[in-house]
This record gives structure tokens, C-alpha cells and sequence, in this order.
């Protein structure tokens, strides 16, 4: 390829400097290559940490993408958001944005403390548990109850089954080799997925049916069924179903790991401070504070800011590909490369974050940073579309949790993170001893 930035050769040996390292392995190519620096693949993708080249990469003209997610649309689904380019996932954005602007979260408020009280109801004095898994399930719920408005029991559980064995039914051999996608005569995985797919969707159908006979609710669902676009046209049912996987997928693990980062780096010995000054600040809140209450504390928020800072979901999140030339910081990339703002890189550059290793949250109230410094959930035109309703559920579930227990660590290892399907979370989950119920 011409003129691309400087980079490692070897693809094999970058991918394993990844999975071994995938929130440090960045910086160190930054240091080496320069910024922008290549990643070697087919085709090659150009990273940045650079503000001035993220805002390059923010700022352009959408249709310089397109998304380079590969072939996901045999377990996403054809019509999902995040696999369309252009005309069609603005579209398509701009009908499932309208459940996710800020203001429209606080009617989940209520719901998200109660969903994280009655799973963090099970911890007994001395117990070990994993909050990344506790984390995982408390998020489910909330998507569930906040996506469909299922709150009975048995139906929450069977709607979790059937999403989680979606999920659980993306065996890496079919996701990493489309040939091994066959159905062979209904044995093998890839026909065991699909008839956990077609489960799910006669389900999914079910309840699109309903809810379009219903009157408006306050769940996702319901706005999306009455949602309009310009020209005054529904989404199909095969849209919402696939808006509806898509949700529950990006919504779930992502806001559940970064859950769990906040408990690690606050319960770490060297960030006890941090710890005390957020519990003084909850203890301030009294018995039964407000949801909004809980919501509108400094500190708390810059807690949940600081962990999404020090532990990125995706050190290079969204990668796209250019469907035209674009100029990046001195290049000029040509159409076919792949681009990508690295958070890996922007998270921790000295000049913005000083030791930015540290979990420091003061410095979110000491001052504020651009999108092109802080950017936990991207930007631009495909910038998460659950980013509101990821940090208030962190901001209240964390703040119910720490409101009820005192916890500790069961293993003072630093935890360098692991790839976990499309994300990076803690590698062990986070291993927490319970060490005393709050009154
Ligand atoms: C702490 C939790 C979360 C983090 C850190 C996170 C981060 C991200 C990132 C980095 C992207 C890619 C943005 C880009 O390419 O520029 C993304 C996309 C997306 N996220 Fe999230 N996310 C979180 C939670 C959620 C939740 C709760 C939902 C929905 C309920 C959600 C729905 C989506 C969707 C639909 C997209 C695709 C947007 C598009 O392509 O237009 N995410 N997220």
C-alpha cells in the first residue's frame, strides 16, 4: 500500500501482542512507529491517538466510511445498524436514537437501583463473588425491562435464555471461518445456532406483534414500533428485530465490564482514597436518597469517567473503512484502508492525562476534556447509541452497590484485562470477598 504510516509487519505477532496486553499494547506502538502508526491485515488499518487526527476521523463527512466489521450479518442480522453504511444507517439511527437521549433515561431510573438491589440481595457475609458476572446479570435485566418492559419473573428469565443462547451459540470456530457456516444436513454448530436464532426470532416476532397492537408504552420497543421516518414509514419487523438483538448485545456485557473496572481500580490499595471519598460522599446521601440524587454526585460521576478513561472497552473501537481518500495528520490514506481513533493511545497520552496510569478521578472535576481527548463510547456519526443509558446505569448501579457493601479484593494481582468476544474486560471477572452488609 502507498504512503501509509509506519507500523509491525507481522500480523500474527501484533495479534498476540493484543490478546496478551489489549490495553497496553497500544501506547508502546505509538512510542515505536510514531502516531499514526499501521496495523498489519488486509486491508492494513491506520490508528490514531492523536486529537488532531481523531478529530480528522470524527469530523469528516460520514460518508467517507463504511463499517469494516466484517461479515457479522448471519448473527446480527442483515438490517442491524451497526453492519450499514450511508443513507441507510442514518436511517436507521435516526429511528432507534429517540428511546436513548438522556433525558428520556430517567425513566429507567427507578428500575435500574431496584434491578441491582435485588441481584446484590444474594451476597452473604465472607462470600466470594465475581462481579463481572453479577455486573452481567444486572445489566441484562435492566436491557430487558428497559427494551421490552417485561419485569414478571419468568418471562425476564425466558427472554434472557433465549438472548444469552444467542450469544453463547457464536462458537469462535464459525464466527473466524465463514466457510465452517453450513448447516450439514442440522448437526454441527452452526445449524445449532440457527435453530437457536429462529427461537428467538418467533419470539421476538411475538412480541413485535403485540406491542404494535398495544397503545404507546414506556419501553424501547413500543417507541420503536410507533417510531416514523421522513417519510412517515415504520421500520419493518425484521428492522426492530434486529435493532432489538443489537441492543441487548451491545448493551449488556459493555456497561456490565466497565461495572466491573470501577469496582477493581476503587478497591486496588493504592486507590483507597478514591474509595473513601466516594463512600463519604454516598454515606452523605442518607437512608433513601432520590434516584436523582444519587445521579447528580460529582464524584461518583467522575469515578465512572476516570474507569472508562483507565480501562477502555475498545482501545480501537469501530474501525472504519475509506470509501474515499482521506487527509490524516500529513497522509493522504487511500480509499480500501481501514482507519481507527485509538483510545488505546488518546486514554493515555502524558501531555493530556498526566500519569496516566493512575486511576485518578479528579482530574474529570478538575477539568474538561474534548471528545477528541476522551472518547469511551467514539464518535461522530457512530458514536454508541447507548451512551447516555451505559453511564447512568454505571453511575446508579455502582452507587447502589458500594451503598450496601463493603467489599475487598480476593486477589491483589493487577489484572492486565482480556479479549472478551468484541470487548476488553477483566481477565478473572474480578473476585470479591463481601465483607460486611450496610445498614
Ligand atoms: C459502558 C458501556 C458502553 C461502552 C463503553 C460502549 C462503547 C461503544 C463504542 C466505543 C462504540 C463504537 C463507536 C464508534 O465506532 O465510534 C459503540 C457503538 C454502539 N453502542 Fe455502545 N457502549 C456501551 C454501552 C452501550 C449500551 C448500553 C447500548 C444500548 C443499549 C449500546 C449500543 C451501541 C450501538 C447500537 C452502537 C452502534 C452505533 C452505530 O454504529 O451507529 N452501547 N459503543
Amino acid at each position: 500500500m502507498p504512503n501509509l504510516p509506519p507500523g509491525p509487519s507481522s500480523k500474527l505477532g501484533t495479534l498476540i501482542r493484543y490478546l496478551r496486553d489489549p490495553i497496553g499494547c497500544m501506547v508502546p506502538l505509538a512510542q515505536r512507529y510514531g502516531d499514526p502508526f499501521s496495523f498489519p491485515g488486509d486491508p492494513p488499518l491506520v490508528c490514531t491517538g492523536d486529537p488532531a487526527g481523531i478529530k480528522a476521523i470524527y469530523t469528516a463527512e460520514p460518508d467517507t466510511f463504511a463499517p469494516l466489521s466484517g461479515d457479522l450479518s448471519v448473527f446480527l442480522g442483515q438490517r442491524s445498524l451497526i453492519l450499514l453504511g450511508g443513507a441507510e444507517h442514518r436511517r436507521l439511527r435516526r429511528l432507534t436514537m429517540p428511546p436513548f437521549h438522556g433525558a428520556r433515561m430517567r425513566a429507567y431510573g427507578e428500575a435500574m437501583c431496584r434491578l441491582a438491589e435485588q441481584r446484590a440481595a444474594d451476597f452473604r457475609r465472607d462470600q466470594q463473588v465475581t462481579v463481572h458476572e453479577v455486573a452481567q446479570q444486572i445489566s441484562l435485566d435492566i436491557i430487558l425491562q428497559a427494551a421490552f418492559g417485561v419485569s414478571e419473573p419468568a418471562r425476564m428469565a425466558e427472554l434472557s435464555r433465549l438472548l444469552l443462547d444467542l450469544i453463547d451459540g457464536i462458537s469462535p470456530l464459525i464466527a473466524l471461518f465463514p466457510s465452517l457456516r453450513r448447516e450439514l444436513g442440522g448437526v454441527g454448530p452452526f445449524a445449532a445456532f440457527l435453530r437457536r436464532q429462529r427461537r428467538l426470532h418467533e419470539h421476538l416476532d411475538a412480541l413485535i406483534t403485540a406491542a404494535r397492537a398495544a397503545g404507546p408504552r414506556d419501553d424501547i420497543l413500543s417507541l420503536l414500533v410507533h417510531a416514523r421516518d421522513e417519510e412517515g414509514q415504520p421500520m419493518t419487523d425484521e428492522e426492530l428485530r434486529d435493532q432489538l438483538i443489537l441492543l441487548v448485545v451491545a448493551g449488556h456485557e459493555t456497561t456490565a465490564i466497565s461495572i466491573a473496572w470501577a469496582l477493581y481500580a476503587l478497591h486496588r490499595p493504592e486507590n483507597a482514597a478514591a474509595l473513601e471519598r466516594l463512600r463519604a460522599e454516598l454515606a452523605a446521601l442518607g437512608r433513601d436518597p432520590e434516584v436523582e440524587a444519587l445521579d447528580r454526585q460529582p464524584y461518583l460521576e467522575a469515578v465512572c469517567q476516570e474507569t472508562l478513561r483507565r480501562y477502555p472497552l475498545a482501545p480501537a473501537p469501530g474501525p472504519r473503512k475509506l470509501l474515499r481518500p482521506l487527509e490524516l495528520m500529513g497522509y493522504t490514506l487511500p480509499a480500501g484502508v481501514g482507519v481507527a481513533a485509538a483510545i488505546g493511545v488518546a486514554h493515555f497520552r502524558e501531555d493530556v492525562y498526566p500519569e496516566p496510569l493512575c486511576f485518578q478521578p479528579e482530574r474529570f472535576l478538575e477539568r474538561k476534556f474534548t471528545p477528541f481527548e476522551f472518547l469511551p463510547f467514539g464518535g461522530g456519526a457512530r458514536r454508541c447509541l447507548g451512551a447516555a443509558m451505559a453511564f447512568y446505569e454505571m453511575r446508579l448501579v455502582l452507587g447502589t452497590i458500594l451503598r450496601r457493601y463493603r467489599l475487598r479484593l480476593a486477589s491483589l494481582r493487577p489484572d492486565p484485562g482480556k479479549v472478551r468476544a468484541a470487548n476488553v474486560g477483566p481477565a478473572h471477572g474480578v473476585r470479591m470477598i463481601v465483607e460486611e452488609r450496610l445498614a
